[in-house]
């Protein structure tokens, strides 16, 4: 078949400007980040994986809410290709919201244990952490202690600080006592937990700490980081070392977790270079990073937990699937709304 001269120069051309199209993007190759984690938690992981790869990272950190809502009205323009955030809950939101997409990954797949990923894979865990009790002792002995559940008996009236409902990690452990116990006996519980409150909620996980070795209360509810980073930080630690840590539901379904993780973005404009720094932050390089630098358990059982959270001891999670913690969220508020907690 003989090609017309014109169409042929055509085709020509085309083939050029593909060939540089394809240049351009191996120079410019690069991923956007929409993150809710701390600059310094995440930031020199990324720098990292720009050395190893010369793909560039812009990163946007804000409020996680305010960044799915950035992704939604955004729509086909957004420039975001991944996702990060902590604790399911968001990540779920996102999903809900469909600013996310599904990603086949083997190494992701392989690499991160199935509750701790979606199961339709448009978030996936990169960290773990738990919230377990936290108890003075002298005031309060480990066998006196059990279950989540048992801290709405009236024996701990007014010894707990916890903080508010309108955080993202209550609102998870409270969608976990739903999962296992029933919408119903989850508003009893948040009923009697509030009732042995130490003081109306207020402050961080932190505080609540400190409170707990200022002598206010004598069980503090708090995620395992907080505590290991105040353990490494020398202003902090005598106020950590005044707690211990007592794993929960060891003898049934095991102590509530959550993780920080991160999702490819619907629109992600650098779909392949956002898959790629996902299975970096996999790898057991950056795990080792993460857990040593942030106190967070590795998704990984071929990486060791930070010495700190060693110092912990070893405990059973519970392997809830976590995207039913964001399933439900709007019930956990709806519960502890009714409960009364603030
Ligand atoms: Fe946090």
């Amino acid at each position: 078949m003989s090609m017309k001269p014109r169409y042929a120069l055509s085709l020509l051309g085309a083939a050029i400007v593909s060939v540089l199209g394809n240049i351009s993007a191996v120079q410019a190759a690069e991923v956007n980040i929409y993150s809710a984690r701390q600059e310094e938690l995440i930031k020199p992981l990324l720098d990292k994986f720009s050395r190893e790869t010369g793909i560039t990272i812009n990163l946007i950190t804000g409020k996680p809410d305010e960044l799915i809502s950035r992704m939604v009205s955004e729509g086909r323009n957004s420039p975001a290709d991944i996702l990060i955030s902590t604790d399911v809950g968001r990540l779920s939101r996102a999903k809900q919201q469909g600013v996310l997409q599904s990603v086949e990954s083997d190494v992701l797949a392989e690499t991160i244990p199935a509750s701790l990923r979606d199961p339709m894979n448009q978030w996936f865990g990169l960290t773990m952490r738990a919230r377990p009790i936290l108890y003075v002792p002298g005031k309060v002995s480990p066998s006196e202690l059990s279950t989540y559940e048992d801290l709405a008996s009236p024996k701990w009236r007014g010894r707990i600080c916890i903080r508010s409902s309108d955080n993202i990690y209550n609102q998870s452990m409270t969608a976990s006592m739903i999962a296992n116990d029933g919408a119903d006996a989850a508003e009893s519980w948040a009923k009697g937990l509030l009732a042995n409150f130490a003081r109306p909620p207020k402050g961080g996980d932190r505080d609540q700490i400190k409170a707990a070795a200022a002598g206010i209360c004598d069980i503090a509810i708090a995620n395992t980081y907080y505590l290991g980073g105040m353990l490494a930080d020398e202003k902090e630690k005598v106020a950590a070392d005044a707690v211990k840590v007592f794993w929960p539901n060891q003898d049934g379904r095991g102590t509530h977790i959550n993780i920080s993780g991160a999702g490819v973005a619907k629109y992600a404009p650098n779909k392949a270079e956002a898959v790629k720094l996902l299975e970096y932050m996999t790898t057991t390089d950056a795990q080792q990073w993460y857990a040593d630098t942030n106190h967070e358990y590795p998704i990984r059982a071929d990486v060791k937990a930070s010495e700190i959270l060693q110092g912990f001891g070893e405990f059973k999670a519970d392997q809830l699937q976590l995207e039913k913690l964001g399933e439900l969220n709007a019930d956990a508020i709806r519960v502890m709304d009714r409960a009364g907690w603030k």
